[in-house]
């Protein structure tokens, strides 16, 4: 893998084998001294143009398990705030000698450019509303951890579609791996095109909830609502938030995930979000292990975990 940048650049047997690099770098996550030598001499700099708390710090805090050195820059006190190009500020970065760029942008395709300008590993997190395969991924791990396949899981993801990346990597991976997809939505805060989509659509929750192995909520992107979209955030609750009682509808096993930041009590109920469905933390936690089977996969050689 010379670069990750959408889940259409994996294979089954790929995602496979990052699941599998993941339980090892997870026993590694647990140790006392949590930290392999797997990407010593390895400098990764995470570029991020826009906002993140989980998706930056899990990078970094992977990178370090690795022993690989990290630097950040954040768009606040760069060289950007002079006007300076995307191509530029990576070229600059990559003068001084790095093995890999883990890029946030709010333009769709961003790093994708990146890669076509850098000769450094590019990772993407997350770009625009186009896609977030990490996210993907630490997803598909927590749900193998549950329901051990995949195949034929009913999964719906419920929310603001149009505007998640994370809907799209999500829809990308699920289908790779086997799962029946439905969005759950307004039809406002669908694309307006899903065609090519391995998914089917529907307008009311109450009546999925029973059929449902897990609900993955989205947040509702206030930030990139320029006009309405729903008449407001109240109304958008009443209908779509996974309130404790809407979940009690769902079969008793099913999962509840989401992947932060959550808007507690608009798209997901405080109870539901802290409640013993929910895989929340737990989604956070294997982010971090993921995360580190992605690095490595893109940097290292040898024996991922050799003490
Ligand atoms: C998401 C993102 O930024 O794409 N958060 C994340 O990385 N866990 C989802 C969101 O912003 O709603």
């Amino acid at each position: 893998m010379r670069h990750l940048l959408s889940v259409d650049d994996l294979t089954r047997a790929d995602v496979d084998g990052l699941m599998e690099l993941t339980d090892s770098f997870l026993e590694v996550s647990r140790r006392e001294i949590a930290k392999v030598p797997a990407l010593r001499g390895k400098t990764v700099v995470s570029l991020f143009y826009e906002d993140s708390t989980r998706t930056r710090i899990s990078f970094e805090t992977a990178a370090k398990r690795l022993s690989a050195d990290t630097m950040t820059f954040g768009v606040k006190g760069s060289s950007h705030a002079k006007g300076e190009s995307l191509r530029d500020t990576v070229q600059t970065i990559e003068a001084m000698g790095i093995d890999a760029l883990v890029v946030r942008h709010q333009a769709a395709g961003a790093p994708h450019r990146v890669a076509d300008w850098v000769d450094a590993a590019v990772c993407n997190a997350g770009d625009g509303r186009h896609e977030h395969p990490t996210q993907a991924l630490l997803d598909m791990y927590t749900l193998r951890q549950h329901l051990g396949s995949l195949e034929g899981a009913r999964v719906a993801i419920v929310g603001d579609v149009l505007n998640s990346r994370v809907a799209r990597s999500d829809v990308k991976a699920l289908d790779l791996l086997g799962a029946a997809v439905t969005l759950v939505a307004p039809p406002t805060l669908l694309p307006s095109s899903l065609a090519g989509w391995p998914v089917v659509v529907h307008h009311d929750l109450d009546d999925v909830l029973p059929e449902l192995d897990v609900v993955i909520l989205l947040r509702i992107q206030r930030e990139r609502q320029d006009e309405g979209l729903f008449p407001s955030l109240r109304e958008y609750a009443l209908r779509y938030g996974l309130t404790a009682e809407r979940a009690e509808r769902l079969p008793e096993h099913a999962l509840v995930m989401h992947p932060g930041p959550m808007n507690r009590g608009v798209e997901i109920d405080p109870d539901v979000a802290d409640g013993p469905r929910s895989t929340i933390t737990e989604q956070v936690a294997n982010g971090v292990a993921v995360r580190m089977a992605v690095l490595f996969s893109l940097l290292g050689s040898g024996a991922p975990v050799a003490a």
